[in-house]
């Protein structure tokens, strides 16, 4: 069966996809930082499932860290990169710090992780790569913030590599996820309103879909779960970009929302931050205090009045 290894896998959508691969009976190894939440996830997988699941505690965001993963990738048979934060405030109102840890987040850490766990795919000739993107990669709808951009990396990569003759010769397959919007603590965490509830998708069903996409026999390069969010990534794609500066069909992070006429102070003591997938209890889903992690300033977040796109 092999061994699949989960970014992310302490909550939310990883962990539904670690559920997943644990359901076809694959063994595991956990990453994220929450140490207890793998432990709990691990321990329930091998007493459900009868599966080996082995925690692996990592900021991916940590050059050493990344490194100690990047090992472990080596030897897998299923690389899924879905560790992953926005920030939902506008480029021009995040500290440099925050930006970084999201970019080595969402754009570092899988590039690195699939350079570990590609060649040694290819060596082997067998193998396959979850990406976890967004449709927020497939047009301007988080207008403002660096966070489409970020996800578009992935899915931009996943395209270069799996189109490539020696990939499409090869048993090895590379999938990106294009998600829509997914129960997890995701919006939480990013100090965004809770996605509409029409345009929700499961977890535990996205995890399923992808899940199922990467066992085929040849896989597909680009997964996106349920019809409604295939004809939206399909039509943002082809939208002309200047219709999406009309009003209601994108979400402007620079003009609305509290704090988005406070004047640019990014790098200084002032700076407006935000949290990058900022640490909560296990599986709490409460956000950063004032004096947490990455310095959040919640009143500023609490009631942000942009809809999430
Ligand atoms: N939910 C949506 O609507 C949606 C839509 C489109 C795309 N996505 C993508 O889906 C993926 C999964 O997100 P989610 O919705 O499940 O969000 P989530 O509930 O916030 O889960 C994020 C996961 O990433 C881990 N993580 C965060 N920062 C990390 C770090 N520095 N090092 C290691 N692990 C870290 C978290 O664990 P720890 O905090 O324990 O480290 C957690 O396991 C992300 O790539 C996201 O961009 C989500």
């Amino acid at each position: 069966m092999g061994t699949a290894l989960v970014t992310g896998a302490s909550y939310g959508i990883g962990a539904d996809i670690a559920r997943a691969l644990a359901a076809r009976g694959h063994d595991l190894i956990l990453v994220a930082r929450g140490a207890e939440s793998l432990d709990r996830l691990a321990a329930d997988l091998a007493a459900v499932r009868g599966v080996r699941a082995r925690t692996l505690p990592a900021d991916l965001t940590d050059g050493a860290d990344l490194e100690r993963v990047a090992s472990a990738a080596y030897g897998a048979d299923i690389l899924v990169n879905n560790a992953g934060a926005g920030l939902g405030r506008s480029f021009e109102r995040t500290r440099w710090a925050d930006e970084q840890r999201m970019l080595d987040l969402n754009v570092v850490a899988p590039a690195r992780l699939i350079h570990a766990a590609l060649p040694a795919m290819l060596r082997r000739g067998d193998g396959r790569i979850l990406n976890v993107s967004s449709v927020a990669a497939a047009g301007p709808v988080w207008q403002g913030t660096s966070y489409g951009a970020a996800k578009a990396f992935g899915l931009a990569l996943t395209e270069s590599l799996a189109y490539t003759r020696l990939l499409r010769a090869s048993p090895v397959a590379l999938t990106a996820l294009v998600l829509g919007h997914t129960t997890s603590q995701f919006h939480e965490r990013a100090g965004i309103p809770p996605s509409p509830p029409l345009l929700t998708l499961a977890s535990p069903y996205v995890a399923e879909r992808a899940v199922r996409a990467i066992h085929r026999r040849r896989p597909p390069v680009t997964c996106v779960p349920s019809l409604r969010y295939k004809l939206l990534a399909g039509l943002l794609r082809h939208t002309p970009r200047r219709l999406l500066a009309l009003p209601g069909l994108a979400d402007d992070f620079t003009t609305a929302g509290p704090g988005a006429d406070r004047p640019a102070a990014a790098d200084t003591e002032a700076g407006a931050a935000q949290p990058v997938g900022a640490r909560t209890g296990p599986g709490e889903g409460r956000s950063v205090g004032a004096d947490g992690e990455y310095g959040v300033l919640p009143a500023e977040t609490r009631g942000h009045g942009e809809r999430q796109p």
